[in-house]
């Protein structure tokens, strides 16, 4: 039987409830003189647990957007609810993973883990025990002491992603965090990535211009058109977990997908 791709409507009768609301969302930027509306109309919500991929072209404004929800730049207008408070700066609540390493170069593997926890009221022995449980979590115990510079690209995502986890975020924004990784090790993050949240229950979005990563990660799919960018499309993805790209289900998924991008 054919998967169904389904629109998601906003009273979608769901039993989690709605942590972040976006209402007409609109930046514009000022380049040269000249004014350049790079997101329009931006209007959707996130249940809390949901894990949704923000799909679209380069340019088409998906980095533009997450700093928006993060708190890094303000938007042009438009409203931004977590929890049904207005966001306006960044904060401890809302963490990011970018796509360019960004670990403190002078700090091994657990030190720069533990970086965030300082000054959260932890003792040592705390710090200690969370670090080697999130340490376990990404596979990294026996890397522990290393630097940055003596690990690999793909252990470093592991170690940004655990320094994040760690402090416990209600959201986790991760801008196109494994685009500079081979196709095996990017696999491996996918996976990682998967099982944290099926065991950690963190609610995530995700950019990326992927299709295969959109569909491979995430339940729900925002799909951006681009000049300026909208949400174009909003699809459930219902395929049973692990996905495998040489299934006919998924090809299908995949090929709806290029076709709503190149529209
Ligand atoms: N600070 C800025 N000032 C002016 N224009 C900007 C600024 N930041 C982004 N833009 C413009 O906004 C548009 C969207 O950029 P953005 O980085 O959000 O796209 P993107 O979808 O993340 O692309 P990519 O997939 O290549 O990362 C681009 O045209 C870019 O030039
Ligand atoms: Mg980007």
């Amino acid at each position: 039987m054919r998967p169904k791709l389904t629109a998601i409507s906003k009273t979608d009768p769901g039993t989690r409830k709605t942590i972040l609301e976006i209402n007409k969302l609109r930046k514009v930027f000022s380049v040269n003189g000249s004014f350049l509306t790079v997101l329009d109309c931006i209007d959707f919500s996130v249940k809390s647990g949901e894990m949704i991929c923000i799909l679209g072209r380069s340019g088409c404004g998906k980095s533009t957007l997450l700093k928006m929800l993060a708190g890094f730049l303000t938007p042009s207008s438009g409203e931004i609810l977590l929890n049904g408070k207005p966001v306006s700066d960044p904060g401890t609540d809302r963490c990011v993973v970018f796509q360019e390493d960004t670990l403190f170069p002078w700090l091994t593997v657990q030190e720069n883990i533990a970086f965030g926890l300082r000054g959260r009221n932890k003792d040592k022995k705390g710090i200690r025990k969370e670090v080697d449980r999130f340490l376990a979590l990404v596979g990294l115990t026996e890397f522990r002491d290393y630097l940055p510079r003596e690990i690999s690209g793909g252990m470093k995502q592991r170690v940004a992603l655990a320094r994040v986890l760690i402090l416990k975020p209600q959201i986790l924004f991760m801008d196109e965090p494994f685009a500079s990784l081979d196709a095996q090790t990017r696999e491996e993050m996918q996976n990682l990535l998967l099982s944290l949240w099926e065991k950690l229950s963190h609610t995530i979005i995700f950019v990326t211009h992927d299709v295969n990563e959109a569909i491979t990660l995430s339940d729900r799919i925002l799909v951006m058109s681009k000049n300026p960018g909208r949400i174009r499309e909003d699809i459930h993805v219902n395929l049973a977990r692990p996905r495998k790209l040489e299934k006919e289900e998924f090809i299908f998924f995949s090929r709806k997908l290029y076709e709503h991008l190149c529209d």
